[in-house]
């Protein structure tokens, strides 16, 4: 898929069929997380795949907005490492390139994908590095559910010429 169509077509998708992606696009998605761009090129992001229906349900439990999950099949969490790279806002801004990232790759696969959200909600973080047993030093920024898609949806133009400001505001 054309990067332009990618971006244009992209949507949250929260409806799938059950069947877990394959293997080869799991890497194909987290390879792409591993191209984005990232502050000073330190690239502190590190991914949990996570397919285990125990622990997705448990996160269900927790996380309101991820009733989704189960029927995906696959999350990825994608965590920043504070001992890289200590300014949260660029620990953020990396782990986030790297999420839209694969959103995308996602999306160019034909497959469905929708970012859910966890930092910088404190019960969600702390939720998460519990049951993923993450280190201290290691934040989940937020995840990628993406599973076999049941529809599409259409594409929306966001485009607004008012808030686009040139020079000055
Ligand atoms: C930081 C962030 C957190 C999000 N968290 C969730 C979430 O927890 N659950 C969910 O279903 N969608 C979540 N979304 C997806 C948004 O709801 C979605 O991108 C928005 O409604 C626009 O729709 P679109 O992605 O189809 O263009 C999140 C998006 C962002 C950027």
């Amino acid at each position: 898929m054309d990067i332009l169509e990618a971006i244009n077509s992209r949507r949250s998708i929260r409806k799938f069929t059950g069947e877990v992606i394959s293997d080869e696009n799991l890497k194909t998605i987290l390879k792409a997380g591993f191209q984005a761009p990232s502050a000073h090129n330190i690239q502190p992001r590190d991914y949990v795949v996570i397919k285990d229906t125990e622990i997705i349900r448990k996160i269900t439990e927790f996380h309101q907005y991820t009733k989704m999950l189960p029927k995906a099949g696959c999350a990825i969490a994608v965590c920043g490492d504070k001992e890289k790279q200590s300014n949260i806002g660029f620990l953020v801004e990396d782990c986030s390139a790297s999420i839209q990232n694969m959103l995308l790759t996602a999306h160019g696969l034909g497959l469905g994908a929708v970012w859910c959200g966890i930092y910088s909600a404190d019960n969600l973080v702390e939720s998460m590095s519990k049951l993923l047993k993450l280190p201290g030093h290691i934040v989940p920024i937020g995840m990628v559910v993406v599973g076999t898609k049941v529809e599409d949806k259409k594409p929306i133009d966001r485009y607004d010429e008012t808030k686009v400001h040139f020079n000055r505001w």
